[in-house]
């Protein structure tokens, strides 16, 4: 069953759904053995078979109550033809692009370049059958700010580069163009549930939100409600502004960060699914802190349509043994 569609779109709060983000990833030994052998990461990710089996990998583990697909949102740049290298300990480098060759990217060029991520999708599926099945996308700000600042604003991002971009509003459009695309794709090939990864909308002032946040998620998330498939969006570290998101840009569920209080959000979503919330840094801390704070989540969220889930994505650091804790807690309440 879709779970999450029950919880989301059906509002039935009998049982809590859960999955993590970065379920599949560097705290799985398993997945650090596929990787040490795969060193090229977009690579990695074009490659249907192991990104079937690094899909399944926590499913394999643990009770999840969602797959989502390994992937990146940095393959939509990859597949407008920028060139993405990841630097062991480092994270992604983007290089230099030319305005001109992304304009010029048709959707079968794109298609084309990418059409591994579906390929793998659909081996996932015949897996997973009609549970649920995230696919996801970068948001169009997210985008914007590593093809333009080419790594991490974690390590250096000033607004300017954005400001002094002449063909801003022409590189946006694009970026949102293909996102729909890449979505329309991913659903084609058996996703059924949309989460839109918003990871640096925190860093939009005041007066740029509206323009850089809202509106684009508007737009991504009005597409994929055409589809008939629900969608989380995650505006991660918007703080007080998680309110306006929510009655402007109306997804089926708001997945919040750790900043965001969960009573707070509770009131203030209008009765929108919420996802997520508890720090990943706090896995890292003993069993019994753990298992308050988890318990301190499901009182508050009990009763609501609620799906489990961290505030951001689980640390490399975090021992297996701890998600495994969680989900069986989760399931046991
Ligand atoms: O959640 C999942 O299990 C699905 C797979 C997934 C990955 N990246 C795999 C990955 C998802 C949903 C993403 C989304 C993603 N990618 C985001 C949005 C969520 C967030 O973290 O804010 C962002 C900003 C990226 C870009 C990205 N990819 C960065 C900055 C890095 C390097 C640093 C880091 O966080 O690991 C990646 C690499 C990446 N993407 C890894 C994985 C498992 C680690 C790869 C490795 O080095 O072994």
């Amino acid at each position: 069953m879709n779970k999450l569609f029950d919880c989301i779109i059906n509002k039935n709060t009998t049982s809590i759904p859960i999955w993590f983000m970065r379920q599949a990833g560097r705290y799985l030994p398993e997945f650090r053995e596929i990787r040490k052998k795969n060193q090229n990461f977009i690579e990695l990710c074009l490659t249907p078979k192991l990104v079937k089996e690094i899909t399944l990998q926590p499913i394999k583990r643990f009770k999840l109550d969602a797959t989502i697909i390994f992937s990146d949102i940095l393959i939509v740049p990859y597949g407008l033809g920028q060139t993405i290298d990841f630097k062991k300990g480092y994270g992604p480098v983007l290089q230099n692009f030319e305005l001109e060759n992304i304009m010029n990217t048709k959707k079968d060029d794109f298609i084309k370049k990418v059409l591994p991520v579906y390929d793998g999708l659909r081996k996932v599926k015949n897996e997973t059958k009609n549970e649920s099945l995230i696919g996801f996308v970068g948001a169009p700000w997210t985008l914007l700010v590593y093809m333009l600042n080419k790594q991490s604003p974690k390590k250096n991002f000033s607004f300017d580069i954005i400001n002094s971009y002449k063909s801003i509003d022409k590189l946006l459009q694009k970026i949102e163009d293909i996102i729909c695309l890449h979505i329309e794709k991913q659903v084609e090939a058996g996703a059924n549930i949309i989460q839109i990864f918003d990871s640096w909308a925190g860093l939009l002032p005041k007066d740029q939100i509206q323009k850089y946040c809202y509106i684009p998620n508007s737009k991504i998330v009005d597409f994929v409600k055409s589809l008939k498939i629900p969608v989380i969006c995650f505006p991660r570290g918007i703080g007080e502004n998680y309110a306006d998101f929510c009655s402007f840009v109306k997804p089926n569920c708001i997945s919040i960060d750790s900043n965001v209080d969960p009573e707070w959000i509770k009131d203030k979503s209008n009765g929108i699914a919420i996802q997520g919330g508890i720090d990943p840094k706090a896995l890292l801390t003993n069993k019994n802190n753990i298992t308050n704070i988890v318990k301190k989540y499901l009182k508050i969220f009990s009763g609501y349509p609620y799906i489990f889930n961290l505030g951001h994505g689980v640390l490399p650091e975090t021992d297996p043994m701890t998600i495994k804790y969680i989900v069986e807690m989760v399931k046991n309440k």
